[in-house]
Protein backbone atom coordinates (compact mmCIF):
# COMPACT_ATOMS: atom_id res chain seq x y z
CA UNK A 1 0.00 0.00 0.00
CA UNK A 2 1.23 3.60 -0.88
CA UNK A 3 1.54 5.84 2.26
CA UNK A 4 1.35 9.14 2.09
CA UNK A 5 3.55 11.60 3.85
CA UNK A 6 1.25 14.15 5.14
CA UNK A 7 3.28 15.82 7.92
CA UNK A 8 3.95 19.46 9.02
CA UNK A 9 6.03 21.89 6.67
CA UNK A 10 9.64 22.61 8.29
CA UNK A 11 9.35 25.50 10.64
CA UNK A 12 5.83 25.21 10.84
CA UNK A 13 3.78 24.71 14.19
CA UNK A 14 0.73 22.77 15.13
CA UNK A 15 -0.64 24.52 18.00
CA UNK A 16 -2.41 22.23 20.08
CA UNK A 17 -4.30 22.78 23.33
CA UNK A 18 -1.61 23.36 25.42
CA UNK A 19 0.38 25.28 23.12
CA UNK A 20 -2.63 27.30 22.15
CA UNK A 21 -2.78 28.11 26.22
CA UNK A 22 0.73 29.59 26.22
CA UNK A 23 0.06 31.09 22.39
CA UNK A 24 -3.12 33.27 24.40
CA UNK A 25 -0.94 33.82 27.59
CA UNK A 26 1.19 36.13 25.36
CA UNK A 27 -1.60 38.11 23.58
CA UNK A 28 -3.78 38.52 26.16
CA UNK A 29 -0.87 40.18 28.14
CA UNK A 30 -0.08 41.99 24.70
CA UNK A 31 -3.44 43.47 23.84
CA UNK A 32 -4.05 44.26 27.53
CA UNK A 33 -0.71 46.51 27.48
CA UNK A 34 -1.19 47.60 24.23
CA UNK A 35 -4.73 48.96 25.68
CA UNK A 36 -3.72 50.89 28.59
CA UNK A 37 -1.26 52.99 26.27
CA UNK A 38 -4.48 53.60 24.53
CA UNK A 39 -3.77 51.63 21.15
CA UNK A 40 -5.82 50.55 19.36
CA UNK A 41 -5.85 47.15 17.17
CA UNK A 42 -6.09 46.51 13.37
CA UNK A 43 -5.33 43.61 10.87
CA UNK A 44 -4.58 43.51 7.12
CA UNK A 45 -4.44 40.63 4.46
CA UNK A 46 -1.68 38.25 5.17
CA UNK A 47 -0.54 38.63 1.36
CA UNK A 48 0.26 41.29 -0.19
CA UNK A 49 1.73 42.80 -3.57
CA UNK A 50 5.49 41.33 -3.86
CA UNK A 51 6.21 44.87 -4.74
CA UNK A 52 5.63 46.46 -1.28
CA UNK A 53 8.45 44.57 0.29
CA UNK A 54 11.19 44.77 -2.35
CA UNK A 55 13.34 47.90 -1.94
CA UNK A 56 11.53 48.69 1.51
CA UNK A 57 11.91 45.91 3.78
CA UNK A 58 15.78 45.18 2.64
CA UNK A 59 17.44 42.81 0.91
CA UNK A 60 17.51 40.05 3.65
CA UNK A 61 14.04 39.57 4.28
CA UNK A 62 13.26 39.87 0.26
CA UNK A 63 15.49 36.82 0.10
CA UNK A 64 13.07 34.85 2.60
CA UNK A 65 9.87 35.86 1.11
CA UNK A 66 7.24 33.05 0.11
CA UNK A 67 6.09 34.76 -3.29
CA UNK A 68 4.66 33.20 -5.96
CA UNK A 69 2.30 34.60 -9.22
CA UNK A 70 -1.23 33.68 -8.25
CA UNK A 71 -3.92 32.87 -11.27
CA UNK A 72 -4.45 36.84 -11.72
CA UNK A 73 -0.52 36.65 -12.84
CA UNK A 74 -0.12 39.09 -10.07
CA UNK A 75 3.29 38.83 -7.90
CA UNK A 76 2.19 38.08 -4.66
CA UNK A 77 3.99 37.35 -1.25
CA UNK A 78 2.81 36.19 2.06
CA UNK A 79 3.75 39.42 4.41
CA UNK A 80 7.24 39.05 5.99
CA UNK A 81 6.50 41.68 8.44
CA UNK A 82 3.59 43.99 9.67
CA UNK A 83 5.24 47.49 8.90
CA UNK A 84 4.99 47.64 4.81
CA UNK A 85 1.31 46.83 5.32
CA UNK A 86 0.85 49.45 7.64
CA UNK A 87 2.50 51.78 6.09
CA UNK A 88 0.06 50.92 2.71
CA UNK A 89 -3.14 50.81 4.82
CA UNK A 90 -2.73 54.40 6.17
CA UNK A 91 -0.96 55.42 2.91
CA UNK A 92 -4.48 55.19 1.96
CA UNK A 93 -6.34 56.23 5.06
CA UNK A 94 -3.84 58.64 7.35
CA UNK A 95 -5.15 62.14 5.58
CA UNK A 96 -7.49 63.52 8.75
CA UNK A 97 -6.96 60.67 10.98
CA UNK A 98 -6.41 62.51 14.13
CA UNK A 99 -2.56 62.60 14.91
CA UNK A 100 -0.48 60.53 16.40
CA UNK A 101 -2.18 57.20 15.13
CA UNK A 102 -1.45 54.69 17.90
CA UNK A 103 -2.64 50.42 16.31
CA UNK A 104 -0.87 47.73 17.09
CA UNK A 105 -1.66 44.24 15.58
CA UNK A 106 -0.57 40.62 16.48
CA UNK A 107 -0.21 39.38 12.85
CA UNK A 108 1.19 35.94 11.98
CA UNK A 109 4.38 36.35 9.16
CA UNK A 110 6.08 34.08 7.30
CA UNK A 111 10.11 34.35 6.49
CA UNK A 112 11.96 31.43 4.11
CA UNK A 113 14.39 31.22 6.82
CA UNK A 114 17.05 28.60 7.51
CA UNK A 115 15.96 26.80 10.22
CA UNK A 116 17.59 27.15 13.93
CA UNK A 117 16.87 27.82 17.71
CA UNK A 118 14.08 30.63 17.71
CA UNK A 119 13.53 31.15 14.23
CA UNK A 120 10.74 29.18 12.41
CA UNK A 121 9.08 29.68 9.47
CA UNK A 122 6.05 31.53 10.41
CA UNK A 123 5.75 33.50 13.68
CA UNK A 124 3.11 35.55 15.54
CA UNK A 125 4.53 39.14 16.09
CA UNK A 126 3.57 41.63 18.18
CA UNK A 127 3.40 45.23 16.38
CA UNK A 128 3.21 48.16 18.06
CA UNK A 129 3.50 51.54 16.16
CA UNK A 130 2.96 55.66 16.27
CA UNK A 131 2.47 57.40 13.50
CA UNK A 132 2.59 61.18 12.92
CA UNK A 133 4.84 62.04 15.96
CA UNK A 134 8.92 63.14 15.26
CA UNK A 135 9.77 64.25 18.76
CA UNK A 136 11.83 61.36 20.96
CA UNK A 137 8.42 60.89 23.31
CA UNK A 138 7.37 59.01 20.84
CA UNK A 139 10.34 56.53 20.97
CA UNK A 140 10.35 56.32 24.87
CA UNK A 141 6.55 55.70 24.66
CA UNK A 142 7.15 52.37 22.24
CA UNK A 143 9.70 51.09 24.12
CA UNK A 144 8.18 51.73 27.24
CA UNK A 145 5.04 49.19 25.48
CA UNK A 146 7.20 46.62 24.82
CA UNK A 147 9.03 45.93 28.20
CA UNK A 148 5.67 46.63 30.35
CA UNK A 149 4.57 43.57 27.89
CA UNK A 150 7.54 41.52 28.78
CA UNK A 151 6.94 42.76 32.59
CA UNK A 152 3.33 41.81 32.11
CA UNK A 153 4.48 38.12 31.39
CA UNK A 154 6.13 38.56 34.56
CA UNK A 155 10.27 38.98 33.09
CA UNK A 156 12.32 41.86 35.13
CA UNK A 157 15.53 44.39 34.15
CA UNK A 158 17.75 41.09 35.67
CA UNK A 159 15.51 38.68 32.87
CA UNK A 160 15.53 40.56 29.60
CA UNK A 161 17.72 43.84 28.15
CA UNK A 162 16.74 46.67 25.94
CA UNK A 163 19.84 47.57 23.68
CA UNK A 164 19.23 50.99 22.05
CA UNK A 165 20.76 53.70 19.76
CA UNK A 166 20.46 55.80 17.35
CA UNK A 167 21.22 55.32 13.36
CA UNK A 168 21.46 59.49 13.14
CA UNK A 169 24.39 59.08 16.03
CA UNK A 170 26.46 56.25 14.35
CA UNK A 171 25.72 58.03 10.57
CA UNK A 172 27.16 61.13 12.23
CA UNK A 173 30.30 59.30 13.53
CA UNK A 174 30.61 57.35 10.44
CA UNK A 175 30.61 60.65 8.53
CA UNK A 176 33.08 62.29 10.87
CA UNK A 177 35.15 58.22 10.40
CA UNK A 178 35.03 59.00 6.66
CA UNK A 179 32.52 57.18 5.27
CA UNK A 180 30.67 58.63 1.95
CA UNK A 181 27.10 59.16 2.33
CA UNK A 182 26.70 56.15 0.17
CA UNK A 183 28.10 53.95 1.51
CA UNK A 184 26.53 54.56 4.94
CA UNK A 185 24.09 51.24 4.25
CA UNK A 186 26.97 49.19 3.82
CA UNK A 187 28.68 50.15 6.48
CA UNK A 188 25.90 49.67 8.88
CA UNK A 189 25.36 46.37 8.12
CA UNK A 190 29.01 45.51 9.00
CA UNK A 191 28.14 47.12 12.62
CA UNK A 192 25.58 44.98 12.77
CA UNK A 193 27.14 41.75 12.61
CA UNK A 194 30.36 43.41 14.52
CA UNK A 195 29.87 41.21 17.69
CA UNK A 196 29.14 38.05 15.75
CA UNK A 197 31.89 38.70 13.70
CA UNK A 198 34.57 40.25 15.03
CA UNK A 199 37.04 43.17 15.09
CA UNK A 200 39.33 41.78 12.12
CA UNK A 201 36.36 40.75 9.36
CA UNK A 202 34.66 43.68 10.84
CA UNK A 203 37.64 45.98 9.31
CA UNK A 204 38.05 43.99 6.39
CA UNK A 205 34.40 44.22 5.05
CA UNK A 206 34.15 48.04 5.76
CA UNK A 207 37.40 48.48 2.94
CA UNK A 208 35.74 46.01 1.04
CA UNK A 209 32.35 46.70 1.11
CA UNK A 210 31.96 50.38 2.39
CA UNK A 211 35.21 51.48 0.38
CA UNK A 212 37.02 53.14 3.56
CA UNK A 213 40.40 52.51 3.82
CA UNK A 214 42.38 51.36 6.52
CA UNK A 215 42.70 54.08 8.71
CA UNK A 216 38.80 55.41 8.38
CA UNK A 217 37.96 51.50 8.67
CA UNK A 218 40.23 51.63 11.78
CA UNK A 219 38.65 54.77 13.22
CA UNK A 220 35.41 52.88 12.82
CA UNK A 221 36.17 49.67 14.68
CA UNK A 222 37.71 51.78 16.85
CA UNK A 223 34.29 53.20 18.23
CA UNK A 224 33.45 50.24 20.09
CA UNK A 225 36.64 49.88 22.22
CA UNK A 226 35.00 52.58 24.81
CA UNK A 227 31.39 52.57 23.04
CA UNK A 228 29.64 54.19 26.33
CA UNK A 229 27.64 57.69 25.68
CA UNK A 230 30.61 59.57 27.75
CA UNK A 231 33.75 58.72 25.76
CA UNK A 232 31.47 59.14 22.47
CA UNK A 233 30.63 62.75 23.82
CA UNK A 234 34.39 63.52 24.92
CA UNK A 235 35.54 62.25 21.61
CA UNK A 236 33.04 63.46 18.49
CA UNK A 237 31.20 65.71 20.74
CA UNK A 238 32.77 68.95 19.42
CA UNK A 239 30.90 68.14 15.80
CA UNK A 240 27.58 69.76 15.58
CA UNK A 241 25.58 66.82 14.53
CA UNK A 242 27.36 64.25 16.49
CA UNK A 243 26.34 66.69 19.32
CA UNK A 244 22.83 67.33 18.24
CA UNK A 245 22.31 63.44 18.03
CA UNK A 246 24.10 63.08 21.66
CA UNK A 247 21.14 65.39 23.14
CA UNK A 248 18.50 63.77 21.49
CA UNK A 249 19.66 60.73 23.08
CA UNK A 250 20.19 61.67 26.43
CA UNK A 251 16.43 63.39 26.05
CA UNK A 252 14.70 59.86 25.22
CA UNK A 253 16.92 57.97 27.77
CA UNK A 254 15.64 60.41 30.26
CA UNK A 255 12.12 60.35 28.98
CA UNK A 256 12.75 55.96 29.74
CA UNK A 257 13.81 56.93 33.04
CA UNK A 258 10.52 59.20 34.15
CA UNK A 259 8.40 56.78 32.69
CA UNK A 260 10.19 53.83 34.90
CA UNK A 261 11.90 51.58 32.24
CA UNK A 262 16.21 53.10 33.01
CA UNK A 263 16.47 49.98 34.51
CA UNK A 264 16.19 47.94 31.05
CA UNK A 265 17.93 49.93 29.07
CA UNK A 266 21.67 49.82 28.17
CA UNK A 267 22.87 52.16 25.06
CA UNK A 268 24.87 50.41 22.41
CA UNK A 269 26.23 51.24 19.19
CA UNK A 270 26.36 48.03 17.96
CA UNK A 271 22.16 48.22 17.32
CA UNK A 272 21.93 49.02 13.69
CA UNK A 273 18.61 46.38 12.89
CA UNK A 274 19.10 44.67 9.24
CA UNK A 275 15.47 46.42 7.81
CA UNK A 276 16.56 49.41 5.25
CA UNK A 277 13.56 51.51 6.50
CA UNK A 278 15.30 52.74 9.89
CA UNK A 279 15.90 56.56 9.78
CA UNK A 280 16.62 57.09 13.50
CA UNK A 281 17.10 55.76 17.18
CA UNK A 282 17.00 51.66 16.74
CA UNK A 283 16.52 49.02 19.42
CA UNK A 284 16.52 45.54 20.02
CA UNK A 285 15.48 43.34 22.97
CA UNK A 286 17.66 40.55 24.52
CA UNK A 287 17.41 37.78 27.35
CA UNK A 288 20.22 39.06 29.84
CA UNK A 289 21.63 35.97 29.59
CA UNK A 290 22.31 36.63 26.09
CA UNK A 291 21.79 32.57 25.01
CA UNK A 292 19.04 33.56 22.54
CA UNK A 293 17.97 35.82 19.45
CA UNK A 294 16.06 39.15 20.03
CA UNK A 295 12.45 38.80 21.28
CA UNK A 296 12.22 42.06 19.85
CA UNK A 297 13.11 45.22 17.67
CA UNK A 298 11.89 48.35 16.33
CA UNK A 299 12.96 51.60 15.90
CA UNK A 300 11.87 54.91 13.93
CA UNK A 301 11.38 54.93 10.48
CA UNK A 302 10.47 58.54 9.04
CA UNK A 303 10.27 58.16 5.53
CA UNK A 304 8.27 54.89 4.85
CA UNK A 305 5.18 56.08 4.89
CA UNK A 306 5.88 58.59 2.13
CA UNK A 307 7.86 55.61 0.31
CA UNK A 308 4.51 53.85 -0.45
CA UNK A 309 2.95 56.92 -1.50
CA UNK A 310 1.57 58.17 1.48
CA UNK A 311 1.37 61.27 3.87
CA UNK A 312 4.79 62.34 4.79
CA UNK A 313 4.81 61.12 8.37
CA UNK A 314 7.15 60.12 10.89
CA UNK A 315 7.02 56.92 12.73
CA UNK A 316 8.28 54.60 15.33
CA UNK A 317 7.50 50.97 16.36
CA UNK A 318 8.76 47.52 17.06
CA UNK A 319 7.54 44.07 16.50
CA UNK A 320 7.67 41.26 19.27
CA UNK A 321 8.01 37.33 18.03
CA UNK A 322 6.30 35.26 20.11
CA UNK A 323 8.72 32.35 19.24
CA UNK A 324 12.10 33.41 21.44
CA UNK A 325 9.66 34.62 23.99
CA UNK A 326 8.29 31.45 25.00
CA UNK A 327 11.39 30.32 24.38
CA UNK A 328 12.70 32.64 27.35
CA UNK A 329 9.57 31.89 29.59
CA UNK A 330 9.96 28.20 29.61
CA UNK A 331 13.71 28.84 30.05
CA UNK A 332 12.87 30.38 33.51
CA UNK A 333 10.25 28.87 34.45
CA UNK A 334 7.17 31.39 33.39
CA UNK A 335 4.98 29.81 31.42
CA UNK A 336 1.64 29.45 33.08
CA UNK A 337 0.09 26.13 33.65
CA UNK A 338 -2.47 24.95 30.37
CA UNK A 339 -3.12 21.78 30.87
CA UNK A 340 -6.66 21.02 30.85
CA UNK A 341 -8.90 21.98 33.29
CA UNK A 342 -12.82 22.20 34.11
CA UNK A 343 -15.03 23.92 37.24
CA UNK A 344 -16.82 20.58 37.53
CA UNK A 345 -17.31 17.16 36.10
CA UNK A 346 -21.01 15.59 36.79
CA UNK A 347 -20.52 11.40 37.98
CA UNK A 348 -23.95 10.20 37.49
CA UNK A 349 -25.06 6.94 38.82
CA UNK A 350 -28.10 5.21 37.06
CA UNK A 351 -29.31 6.54 33.35
CA UNK A 352 -32.99 7.70 35.59
CA UNK A 353 -30.88 10.56 36.46
CA UNK A 354 -29.02 11.41 33.39
CA UNK A 355 -31.71 14.31 32.60
CA UNK A 356 -31.17 16.17 35.89
CA UNK A 357 -27.51 15.81 35.54
CA UNK A 358 -28.07 17.20 31.95
CA UNK A 359 -30.24 20.13 34.07
CA UNK A 360 -27.76 20.59 36.99
CA UNK A 361 -24.74 21.02 34.24
CA UNK A 362 -27.03 23.69 32.00
CA UNK A 363 -27.46 25.64 35.38
CA UNK A 364 -23.64 25.42 36.47
CA UNK A 365 -22.73 26.92 32.65
CA UNK A 366 -25.43 29.76 32.49
CA UNK A 367 -23.68 30.87 35.59
CA UNK A 368 -20.41 31.25 34.05
CA UNK A 369 -18.49 27.31 35.10
CA UNK A 370 -17.19 25.16 33.16
CA UNK A 371 -18.61 21.67 33.24
CA UNK A 372 -17.86 17.82 31.96
CA UNK A 373 -19.17 15.01 32.04
CA UNK A 374 -19.54 11.37 30.45
CA UNK A 375 -21.12 11.32 27.37
CA UNK A 376 -22.37 7.69 27.55
CA UNK A 377 -23.06 5.47 30.12
CA UNK A 378 -19.96 4.11 32.62
CA UNK A 379 -18.87 2.64 35.64
CA UNK A 380 -18.55 4.99 38.01
CA UNK A 381 -14.77 3.86 38.51
CA UNK A 382 -14.20 5.36 34.82
CA UNK A 383 -16.07 8.50 34.96
CA UNK A 384 -14.31 9.40 38.20
CA UNK A 385 -11.09 8.61 36.40
CA UNK A 386 -12.42 10.89 33.19
CA UNK A 387 -13.01 13.48 36.00
CA UNK A 388 -9.08 13.39 37.01
CA UNK A 389 -7.86 13.24 33.37
CA UNK A 390 -9.95 16.78 32.41
CA UNK A 391 -8.40 18.18 35.32
CA UNK A 392 -12.47 18.57 37.31
CA UNK A 393 -11.65 21.08 40.35
CA UNK A 394 -14.88 19.48 41.94
CA UNK A 395 -16.80 16.14 40.86
CA UNK A 396 -20.67 16.56 42.17
CA UNK A 397 -21.79 12.93 42.49
CA UNK A 398 -25.87 12.30 41.19
CA UNK A 399 -26.66 9.09 42.99
CA UNK A 400 -30.22 7.75 43.06
CA UNK A 401 -30.30 7.40 47.23
CA UNK A 402 -29.25 10.89 47.72
CA UNK A 403 -31.06 12.24 44.91
CA UNK A 404 -34.08 11.23 46.05
CA UNK A 405 -33.63 13.15 49.07
CA UNK A 406 -32.64 16.64 46.38
CA UNK A 407 -29.01 15.82 48.10
CA UNK A 408 -25.68 15.27 45.85
CA UNK A 409 -22.20 14.64 46.82
CA UNK A 410 -19.55 17.03 45.89
CA UNK A 411 -15.48 16.45 45.94
CA UNK A 412 -13.02 18.66 45.91
CA UNK A 413 -10.59 16.39 43.63
CA UNK A 414 -7.47 18.28 45.35
CA UNK A 415 -7.95 17.75 48.90
CA UNK A 416 -10.53 14.67 48.43
CA UNK A 417 -13.14 16.69 50.89
CA UNK A 418 -16.54 15.56 50.49
CA UNK A 419 -19.49 17.38 51.89
CA UNK A 420 -23.53 16.61 50.70
CA UNK A 421 -24.82 19.36 49.32
CA UNK A 422 -28.84 19.85 48.74
CA UNK A 423 -29.41 19.77 44.71
CA UNK A 424 -31.88 23.01 45.54
CA UNK A 425 -28.81 25.23 45.56
CA UNK A 426 -27.85 24.43 41.46
CA UNK A 427 -31.62 24.68 40.63
CA UNK A 428 -31.59 28.05 42.52
CA UNK A 429 -27.87 29.49 41.78
P1 LIG B 1 12.35 42.08 12.95
O1 LIG B 1 13.56 42.41 13.75
O2 LIG B 1 12.56 41.51 11.61
O3 LIG B 1 11.50 43.43 12.86
O4 LIG B 1 11.44 41.10 13.80
C1 LIG B 1 11.04 41.42 15.11
C2 LIG B 1 11.08 40.18 16.00
O5 LIG B 1 10.29 39.14 15.41
C3 LIG B 1 12.45 39.54 16.16
O6 LIG B 1 13.17 40.16 17.19
C4 LIG B 1 12.10 38.10 16.51
O7 LIG B 1 11.77 37.94 17.88
C5 LIG B 1 10.83 37.87 15.70
N1 LIG B 1 11.15 37.14 14.45
C6 LIG B 1 11.55 37.65 13.26
N2 LIG B 1 11.75 36.67 12.36
C7 LIG B 1 11.47 35.51 12.99
C8 LIG B 1 11.47 34.13 12.62
N3 LIG B 1 11.80 33.74 11.40
N4 LIG B 1 11.12 33.21 13.55
C9 LIG B 1 10.78 33.57 14.80
N5 LIG B 1 10.75 34.85 15.21
C10 LIG B 1 11.07 35.80 14.33
C11 LIG B 1 10.39 43.61 12.10
O8 LIG B 1 9.80 42.71 11.56
C12 LIG B 1 9.91 45.04 12.04
N6 LIG B 1 8.86 45.13 11.00
C13 LIG B 1 9.42 45.49 13.39
C14 LIG B 1 8.89 46.89 13.43
C15 LIG B 1 7.61 47.29 13.62
N7 LIG B 1 9.62 47.98 13.25
C16 LIG B 1 8.83 49.04 13.34
N8 LIG B 1 7.60 48.61 13.56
Amino acid sequence: MASTDFSRLPGFRDFVPEDMGVRTHLFEAWRRVAGRYGFREYDGPPLEPLELYVEKSGEEIVGQLYAFTDRGDRAVAMRPEMTPSLARILGERSRGMPKPIRWFSVPQLFRYERQQRGRLREHFQWNVDIVGEAGVAADAEVLAVALDGLRELGLGPEDVRARVSDRRLLAALMRAAGVAEDRLLAAYSVVDKIEREGRDKSRERLQAEAGLDAAAADAIVGLFDAPGLDAVRERFGDREEVAEALDRFSEYLETLDALGLGAFVDFDLTIVRGLAYYTGIVFEVFDARGELRAVCGGGRYDRLLELVGGEPLPAVGFGMGDVVLTELLRDLDRLPDTSRSVDWFVVVIGDELRPRALDVARRLRARGESVAYALRRQAVRKQFKAAESEGARRVLVLAPDEAARGEAVVRDMESGHEETVSLATFVEG
